[in-house]
């Protein structure tokens, strides 16, 4: 059987209007070049979407993960879609494009990238969660819940295909390193870490006994670690493939009937509440967010992607949505104190610097200041 690999890539090449969503003449780039790529043969399938001011392709291929052909394809239909941005006077036109030039593989240049090579199952469904105005560490919260909470995932403690748990990958964003965690034995070791996700970030998903093939896969990429300063928030994509001794299609949605704080909102140097929402309501707007998410449902049929259906644009999130514009409001109401704002290390965006430079003088010994 051939194995079939599944690749959601995406970025920002330019919003419209500010960082709030994708004009639809880029979208439409996009898709001419998804549609070319497949009649060529370089992909099975493709399909073209959009969380606030990024741009997700999701794509099917016979190449395998890290393939130089389809990471290049994904650059340049980015590239593509950034001359639009530049025509268009779209705002932050090939933001995410932080390399001058491809050298053949995405990861680390600028797009968020996720990826597994499967064999296909008999039926196929996988989710392609994306969001915007956040980072990669937003999934370790929901993915803790859908591999490892049985108060989430039912199957964990009633499906006998499940009962034995899962083991995840953790990257240490800072140091480049990656570790296994084997659950629900090192439940406790794996939150230690994965409790701090501006450095840990769970990065994919394995059945117990099979470290071959990923359950889910996520992007782990930093781009102010990358460029060494601030390019925009690295808004994360994660795929999930569920059912038949995977957590259900619900066990998979269940985290975000509940919006988790995350970082990033505005400025990314915010707290905000991940807003679960219909493809078409990923436009940020209020203090640029709050930071959204989206969940695109695929069957895939021998390669090919059925669907997307916008699964967290169902009526059963409205209570979620609800839930975190109350939240939003409260967190506003701190304006630039923290917790609201993020800590100095995590802000994206600061003036410490400068201030701290100019007010050199200001501060003393405290015993050596002369009250005036
Ligand atoms: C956060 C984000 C926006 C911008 C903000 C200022 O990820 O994209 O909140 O940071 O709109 O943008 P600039 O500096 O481009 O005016
Ligand atoms: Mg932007
Ligand atoms: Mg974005």
């Amino acid at each position: 059987m051939t194995r079939i690999t599944i690749t959601a890539v995406k970025a920002d090449v330019g919003g419209f209007v500010g960082h709030s969503s994708v004009h639809p003449e880029l979208l439409r780039e996009a898709e001419r070049c998804v549609g070319e790529a497949i009649t060529r043969g370089l992909l099975v399938d493709g399909k073209v979407g959009s969380c606030g001011d990024d741009v997700n392709l999701v794509l099917t291929h016979e190449h395998g993960v890290d393939d130089k052909e389809v990471h290049g394809f994904a650059w340049d239909t980015f590239l593509a879609g950034a001359e639009v941005a530049k025509r268009l006077h779209l705002y932050g036109a090939g933001q995410d494009l932080l390399a001058d030039a491809f050298s053949g593989n995405v990861r680390g240049l600028g797009p968020g990238i996720a990826e597994l090579e499967i064999e296909e199952r008999p039926s196929e469904p996988i989710v392609v969660f994306a969001a915007d105005k956040t980072e990669p560490g937003a999934w370790n919260l929901p993915l803790y819940k859908i591999f490892c909470d049985p108060f989430n995932t039912a199957g964990l403690v009633i499906d006998p295909k499940m009962h034995d748990g899962f083991t995840l990958e953790v990257f240490d964003v800072i140091e480049e390193t990656r570790a296994l965690f084997a659950c629900p034995e090192e439940l406790y070791d794996l939150l230690v870490y994965i409790g701090t996700p501006s450095r840990y970030v769970i990065s994919r998903v394995f059945r117990k006994h099979d470290q071959e093939e990923p359950v889910a896969a996520a992007s782990t990429t930093r781009l102010a670690l990358i460029a060494g300063r601030y390019v925009g928030k690295d808004d994360p994509i994660l795929v999930v493939r569920c059912q038949s001794g995977l957590p259900a299609l619900g066990e998979v949605l269940e985290p975000f009937a509940y919006p988790h704080l995350v970082a990033g909102w505005m400025r990314g140097a915010h707290h905000g509440p991940l807003m679960p929402c219909a493809v078409a309501d990923a436009t940020p707007a209020r203090f640029d967010g709050p930071p959204r998410v989206v969940g695109m449902g695929f069957q895939l049929a021998d390669g090919k992607l059925l669907g997307p259906r916008d699964l967290l644009g169902d009526v059963s999130f409205d209570r979620a949505r609800q839930l975190a514009l109350e939240l939003a409001d409260h967190l506003r109401q701190l304006g630039p104190f923290e917790p609201g704002r993020l800590p100095p290390s995590e802000m994206e965006y600061t003036t410490m610097p400068e201030v701290n430079e100019r007010l050199a003088d200001r501060w003393h010994a405290r015993e050596e200041v002369a009250v005036r």
